[in-house]
């Protein structure tokens, strides 16, 4: 007879242990004020070494494994045709069997690649979310980019499984009214904007066979794919025993292609690819490619990162891993609300998301309530998170300005990097900024560029 037995424990431990440490730099209150400010109250202008617990994204700023390291080791720096390449090819199409693989130096590259080959002015492209990115370069190359989530997904406090499914309805509407002006149909997997929230097979399904009665593509924007399907392991009727890489497989099927920031669910510090099963579309992104990123073979990256990306995607769909991540994301999100911290329900997969709006009526969206929550949650822990709302979203190409449909800040987790007591500290700053809410005021914005404003603008506080 044997004492162990298999019921799980309440507490879902790291599956891994720490091979090499970064040391955290302590700052103080008052150093933090001053570099706030030096930094025009924006967090994308603070330099990293002022910061303590970095939560701004969780885009290539995971830890690599033993492993990913190892497999540097064994890149192949060819020009063309690196074994590297090839090792990189088949460990995306072992889950993403798309005839094309095309590299390149992160996903926004894959965008523009795609969208140029594909959109003109005129056009409108679909998705349940768009990207900050993907939605740029769309309006880039003259198109227009247009949200279709389901009403749950603009509602941050409602609980629904999949609040990243796209509105069906009005998918079918778009196709029947304005079909000539799709070039295609875009789903954001898991949806980052919308608050890392999944999309169910169901829905990916319907969307497909949609867009193909209408003779229009399916791209996947697949960033966070391991995440998505261990939701909907967890959360979708037949597929409790499914394994990731066939979820991940059968959602592939669904498609015509899929753009990648390998900085994400890929376990990479840089890379993305674009993969496509049409060969003309194929052959014209591989000349775009061409132009700006590289040879097809290396599209921007050097052949180490194409190895330590093939066995990162080896990584991320094991279930002790994703069991861990997502639970460790919930671990924050149960906390807070316990608090009394309005967060996004329910949690995510890569991020906590505070509804800066319900936290903060006092002030109006038009003087952005995530960046006044996003400062204080540097000026009082050193915490940097980034705003998803108003700032981001709330400037039209044609100048007008209006709050965008929510106001959150969101604190983006970095794969592998940051312990549960470093999550129990982000805890406690979040309840000392809740304390003091009502001192928190709004800003202005002094100045922004035309697009993108986010990463560079500068505010002033409206005291
Ligand atoms: N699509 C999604 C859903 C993303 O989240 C991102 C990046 C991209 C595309 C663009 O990829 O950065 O490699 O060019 N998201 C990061 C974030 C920046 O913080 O959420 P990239």
């Amino acid at each position: 007879m044997t004492m162990g037995n298999d019921a799980p424990f309440r507490t879902v431990i790291e599956p891994f242990r720490i091979h090499s440490v970064e040391p955290l730099r302590m700052t103080t209150a008052a150093h933090r004020a001053q570099k706030i400010e030096e930094a025009g109250y924006n967090l994308f202008q603070l330099h990293a070494d002022d910061v303590l617990i970095d939560l701004l994204t969780d885009s290539g700023t995971g830890a690599m494994s033993r492993d990913q390291w190892a497999a540097i080791q064994h890149g192949d720096e060819s020009y063309a045709g690196s074994p590297s390449f090839f090792i990189f090819r088949d460990a995306v199409q072992e889950l993403f069997p798309f005839e094309h693989v095309i590299p390149t130096h992160q996903g926004r590259a894959a965008e523009r690649i795609l969208f140029q080959a594909l959109c003109r002015p005129g056009m409108v492209v679909p998705s349940n979310t768009h990207f900050d990115t993907t939605r740029a370069n769309i309006e880039y190359a003259g198109a227009e980019a247009v949200d279709l989530v389901i009403a749950e997904g603009h509602d941050p406090s409602v609980q629904h499984p999949f609040k990243g499914n796209m509105d069906t309805g009005r998918l079918e509407q778009l196709l029947t009214e304005r079909g000539d002006a799709v070039p295609c149909v875009m789903m954001t997997v898991t949806n980052n904007s919308g608050g890392g929230q999944p999309v169910s097979m169901a829905n990916l399904r319907e969307v497909s066979q949609i867009a193909h009665r209408h003779g229009k593509p399916l791209f996947l924007d697949f960033c966070r794919f391991a995440e998505n399907a261990w939701f909907i392991r967890q959360r979708e009727e037949g597929y409790a025993e499914a394994s990731v890489p066939d979820i991940v497989r059968e959602m592939s099927a669904l498609a015509d292609g899929m753009t990648m920031s390998a900085k994400k669910d890929p376990m990479g510090n840089i890379g993305g690819w674009l993969a496509l099963r049409d060969d003309a579309l194929a052959a014209e992104c591989s000349n775009l490619l061409i132009l700006t990123e590289g040879f097809p073979t290396y599209g921007g990256l050097a052949g180490r990162d194409l190895e330590a990306l093939a066995q990162g995607l080896r990584e991320v769909v094991s279930h002790d891993y994703l069991r861990y991540r997502i639970r460790s994301t919930a671990y924050v999100v149960d906390a807070l609300t316990e608090l009394g911290i309005p967060c996004l329900q329910p949690a995510g997969g890569h991020a906590v998301y505070i509804d800066a709006r319900a936290m903060l009526p006092h002030i109006p969206p038009l003087q952005f309530p995530g960046q006044s929550l996003a400062v204080a949650l540097y000026e009082v822990g050193g915490i940097r998170s980034c705003e998803i709302g108003t700032v981001m979203f709330g400037r039209h190409p044609d100048g007008s300005e209006e709050p965008a449909a929510m106001d959150l800040v969101r604190l983006a987790i970095p794969r592998r990097t940051y312990t549960q007591s470093h999550m129990d500290y982000v805890i406690e700053v979040c309840e000392r900024v809740l304390a003091a809410k009502d001192d928190l005021a709004g800003y202005r914005i002094v100045a922004e560029p035309p697009v993108l404003r986010h990463f560079t603008a500068r505010f002033a506080p409206l005291t």
